[in-house]
Parts: C-alpha cells; structure tokens; sequence
C-alpha cells in the first residue's frame, strides 16, 4: 500500500515535466547528474568568475580546490594577492620597529680610515656621481686631501689623496659644483698658502680632479661658504680671512670673479674665523654671518641685490668666550634662519634666535660641554626638528642636544667617546638605511670615523 502511494507521488510529479517521459527513478538520477554538472563547471579549480555583489562591487574569483590558500589575481601581470600579502607583512613588520623606536642610539665608532694623517676638516659630497654622499676630508699638517668613496653598505673605497702635499694647511674645503656640468667639485683654503684653490671634478668616475687657484695672497684664509648672489645659475662663494678680518666674495660665472672684499672688521683685535650665508631676513638677498674668535663677537651683515653686505649689528652670544664655530638652521621651525654656536673658553653652546624684526634673542643650551670645537646641525632622529651635535675636545667626545621642539633642547648626550682630538663633524646617512649617521674626524689619531645611527 505504501509502495503504490509512494509510485503514484513520483508519476504526478513526473507528468509536471514536460518532454521528460521516464521512469520515477531514472529522472531522479538525472536530476543528481544535471546539478553536478552545474557544480563542476561553475566551481572548477582555477576557472575565475566575475561576481558582483549586494553593494555593487566587482570581485574577480578564483576558487581552488583548499580554498583560499592557492588565490591567484592578476592585474596587467601583477599577482595582487601575494602582493597584498607581502604588503601586509611589511607593514606588520614596520608597525612592530615603530614600536620599539625611542631616543636614537649610535654604535662605537667604525673605522672609515686610519691611513690618512692628522684629518682635520670634513666635507660630504657625491664625488662618483653614484648618487650616495662620499667623505671629504683635509691633512692641516701635510697638505693633503682625501676622499673615502662610500659604497653605501657601511663599507668605503680606500680612501684616495685626491692632493697631496700641494697645499701648506687647509683649513678649510666645501663641495660645490664650481662650473656647472652636474658634477661635484670642491674648494680648500689653504690658511699659510694664503690661497683658495678650486678642484674640478674631470672624471668622477676615476676620482681625478684639476686644480685652478681661485684667490691667492690672502691673509689666512680659514673658512668657505656657498652662497648664490645672483640667479646666474652659478654658485659664488665667500672666504673668512682671520689675519685681516676679511670676507671676500667670489663669484662663479664661466671663469671666476673677485675675489672682492666686501667686510671688514669692526672689533679692535678681530679675527674672521668662521663665515656663514643665509638668508636671515627673508628677503631673498643672501646676508652673511661672520664668527670673531679673538674678539667674542658674532656679527650680522645684510646682503643687497649689488653685493653689497651691511653691518647690521652683533648677536647676543650671552658671553661666549672663544668661539669656535658657528651654524645656520631653523632650530625652532618658525620659518627663519637661527645661528647656533659653539664656545671653547666658556664651554658653552648658545642658539640666537633670529626674531626677523633685526633682533636676535640668546638661549644657552649649555655650558657644560668641555672645549667644545666642532658644531653641525642635523635631524638624528627624525622627527623634523634639527639637533645641535658639537664635539669635546679635552674630553674626546661626540656630543649632541636633542631639539625638543618649541626652542628646547635636552641635556647633553653622548654619542661618541676616545676620540683624539674630535675637530670636525659631519652628519649624513652613511649605510643608506634612512637615518642620519654622523662623521667625525680625530686629528691626533689619524681616525676618520662614523658612528652608525641604530634607530633604523
Ligand atoms: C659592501 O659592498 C662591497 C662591494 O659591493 C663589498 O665588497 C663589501 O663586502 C660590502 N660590505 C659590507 C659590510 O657588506
């Protein structure tokens, strides 16, 4: 009775079938073989559908047999899953260093050379033109100068005396490109040689360089700085004579002009031992900022379309005895040039602060830093603010202030110790990691080194 009802269900179902005449139980078989069909052809491993969904969105489907492992999109030949993969572990992987970034610490001091004598001055510079600052450096007792080809993996090409024994003591070198062909060349004031010699970069792939003397019969020539005066396309420059408490400008061109004079001293014992050029009021002009050691005094001189420059007064050194050295930047990013500078008699590291109304207002950083010689300003740890590095003398140090932001720096850092007399730095990212690393010079240890930023 059961068996007959359930024969009788199957025969009214089959008769709503049109063109299917066949038994109940061979139609069900062909209902199961038709939807496996179905399945295999849409689902089949590696057969991409196009899929919109519910909001519109187009979604390229790759079904595999475990699926969601074995993915593969490409979009004009690129594999975006693996690529949002990688991505994602990549960022995972940043997201994790971010973490664990705090202040930023230096590695000991790594030998860049310790075959050239007595270094003195430092310059940086992309010398071989592949893109990645190289180290300049000067013997101010051999007259000679050097350059360490950075391979930029920690490692330098042996350095190279790109001069030797040709200058009596350079004081001083600055990188530019003198005549304009893209390459990098550099200039030396030679103090006793009473001269500036110009280097021309002819091969930078050898590393050979002609040399043409700019300026000579000057009275110690012992300071160089870049400036553009006009917008000839040409770099000029100016020369801090200590002697005669001279700057001189000398302007670039397709053969060299001046040197011409265009300060003179103020003081009663002056002495020009440092020149900087900015622009310090923001008019577009180049100014000048010129260092007296003997005389303690930093003073002001505001550049004009003519070239020529006016004494426009003396800055707050809030009593520096001896000073050193001294820097422009923007120390608390309110879109002027501060001076920053160094002190070795009073030990001190003053900012003045430029108000760009003509006054400039002193901050002492600190005066605990012992015979402080060398000063360079940079961002160490980049958070975009620029750090005060300066190097001890009697205590053979590296030292740096961390710009807190706001005009406010911390208390003295040490980054580097044992280092003989430490008379200049240099900041730079040597190993091409993305941090700034830094360079120094001990002169009594015939050590040119870097300190290796470890923050990336
Ligand atoms: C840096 O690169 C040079 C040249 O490719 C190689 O000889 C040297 O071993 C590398 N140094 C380091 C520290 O990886």
């Amino acid at each position: 009775m059961e068996a007959q009802r359930m024969a009788m269900r199957c025969a009214d179902r089959s008769t709503r079938i049109r063109g299917l005449a066949v038994p109940c139980r061979k139609m069900w078989l062909a209902w199961m073989t038709l939807a496996l069909l179905a399945l295999l052809t849409t689902t089949r491993a590696g057969v991409p559908s196009l899929v919109t969904d519910e909001e519109g969105n187009l979604h390229i489907e790759t079904p595999s047999v475990t699926e969601g492992t074995s993915r593969v999109v490409y979009i004009n030949g690129v594999d975006v899953v693996a690529q949002n993969a990688a991505l994602t572990t990549a960022l995972e992987s940043l997201r994790q260093h971010v973490a664990t970034l705090g202040e930023p610490t230096f590695a000991t001091a790594k030998l860049i050379t310790a075959s050239f004598t007595h270094p003195y001055a430092l310059a940086r510079g992309d010398m071989n033109n592949d893109g990645i600052m190289d180290i300049l450096f000067t013997s101010l007792t051999f007259g000679q100068v050097g350059i360490a080809y950075n391979l930029g993996n920690g490692s330098f090409a042996s350095s190279i005396n790109v001069v030797t024994y040709a200058l009596a003591s350079p004081h001083a070198i600055l990188v530019m490109d003198t005549n304009n062909d893209g390459f990098k060349d550099f200039l030396v004031a030679d103090a006793d040689g009473g001269s500036v010699v110009a280097y021309t970069n002819t091969n930078p792939s050898a590393g050979t360089f002609s040399s043409t003397v700019v300026a000579d019969k000057l009275d110690a020539p012992v300071s160089l700085d870049e400036l553009a005066l006009n917008k000839d396309g040409f770099s000029d420059f100016v020369i801090a004579t200590e002697n005669k408490d001279a700057i001189y400008l000398v302007q670039g061109g397709s053969t060299w002009s001046g040197p011409s004079q265009v300060v003179s001293g103020t003081a009663n014992s002056p002495s020009a031992f440092s020149v900087r050029s900015g622009d310090m009021n923001n008019d577009g002009y180049a100014d000048l900022v010129v260092m007296r050691t003997s005389a303690d005094e930093v003073a002001l001189y505001t550049g004009s379309p003519t070239g020529t420059f006016y004494f426009s007064g003396v800055l707050p050194t809030l009593g520096a005895d001896y000073p050193r050295a001294i820097e422009l930047g923007d120390l608390d990013n309110d879109g002027d040039l501060d001076v920053v500078l160094v002190a070795s008699i009073s030990n001190s590291v003053v900012i003045m602060f430029n108000q760009l109304n003509g006054q400039f207002s002193g901050e002492l950083v600190s005066n605990s830093v012992a015979t402080p010689v060398a000063l360079h300003l940079a961002d160490l740890n980049g958070d975009g603010h620029l750090d005060i590095l300066t190097t001890s003398f009697s205590s053979q140090q590296v030292v740096w202030f961390r710009n807190l932001g706001g005009g406010r720096f911390t208390n003295k850092l040490i980054l580097g110790q044992g280092l003989s007399q430490p008379n200049s730095l240099v900041a730079l990212d040597v190993d091409q990691d993305g941090d700034v690393d830094v360079v120094a010079t001990g002169e009594n240890a015939n050590h040119v080194v870097w300190y290796e930023n470890l923050r990336l």
